[in-house]
């Protein structure tokens, strides 16, 4: 499924590339700029990151790069105009740009994975300018897999579910993905099973066991890219839609629609 979503009309290549402006570039904010080198539909136009005077991390071709100790944000995006803001950076990552985005009316993508409490309270008020979207794992596999699980819990309420995570050997916590994923399926919280092993990337498996069959979504992830692929889906696809708070899953569903009416997404 996703491999094909190139195809569908929302993933051909526009007239005008969209101009992302990237906030951190570290593992993941470089992984997003070679990604972009690659597709003729996305501009990174500039990255910001904290510290000034650094390069990007090791690309020797890269967007000019501005840091927070001596960059206006209002400056930045009136001379300097993007579509998309998607942050990659860290909690404090949205007190630099966040005023200025809205204001320019520059869709926001969050993917810091843990906010600051008072970042909704933001998030909403920015949202009556532009669209803003918060997601704490942007990978599109994973936000698919969630939409399927609600499906298939809502198709049979009385399998039993279980959810696995894996992760590398030196990861503490339990996945928050997985800790939303058992939330949106009413699943406990304890009763998540984690496997700790070598340099396993991230494991994500959901089974539903009901008496004569056995269901079973697993993601894996592979490299970075996925979360920058994932970042990128989602500029492109809030571009042109009304201000507003969005979830991957709201950007997902016409995809969903368009598998039980072939043809929606052309509409
Ligand atoms: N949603 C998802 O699916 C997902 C997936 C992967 C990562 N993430 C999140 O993305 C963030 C970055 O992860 P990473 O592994 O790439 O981290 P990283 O390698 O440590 O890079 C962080 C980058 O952000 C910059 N930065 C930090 N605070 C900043 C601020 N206040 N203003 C501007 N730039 C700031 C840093 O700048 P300097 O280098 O100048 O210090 C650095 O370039 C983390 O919050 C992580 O949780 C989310």
């Amino acid at each position: 499924m996703i491999a094909r979503h190139d195809s569908l009309p929302h993933r051909r290549t526009p007239a005008h590339p969209l101009r992302v402006g990237l906030i951190g570039f570290g593992k993941t904010g470089g992984s997003l700029v070679r990604l972009a080198d690659q597709r003729d539909d996305i501009d990174v136009t500039w990255v910001v990151r904290r510290t000034a005077g650094a390069a990007g991390p090791g690309e020797a071709d890269h967007p000019p790069v501005f840091s927070t100790s001596n960059t206006c944000a209002r400056w930045l995006f009136a001379n300097h105009p993007v579509d998309a803001v998607i942050d990659f950076s860290s909690p404090t990552g949205l007190e630099f740009y966040g005023d200025a985005a809205a204001a320019a009316g520059a869709s926001i993508v969050n993917a810091v994975s843990a906010v600051e409490r008072d970042a909704h309270t933001r998030f909403r008020r920015w949202s009556s300018r532009t669209r803003v979207l918060w997601s704490p794992n942007i990978t599109l596999g994973i936000n698919v897999m969630m939409l399927l699980a609600q499906t298939l819990r809502a198709v049979d309420p009385c399998a039993d579910i279980e959810i696995v995570e894996e992760h590398f050997r030196g990861k503490r916590e339990t996945s928050g993905t997985a800790l939303r994923l058992a939330d949106s399926l009413g699943v406990a919280a304890e009763a998540v099973k984690s496997v700790r092993a070598g340099g396993i990337v991230g494991t994500h498996e959901v089974i539903f066991g009901s008496d004569h069959q056995t269901v079973r979504l697993r993601h894996e992830s592979i490299s970075r890219e996925a979360f920058a692929d994932g970042a990128l889906f989602a500029a492109r696809q809030l571009q042109g839609r009304p201000n507003g708070l969005y979830r991957m899953e709201d950007l997902l569903v016409p995809y969903v629609d368009a598998v039980r009416y072939p043809g929606a997404l052309t509409a």
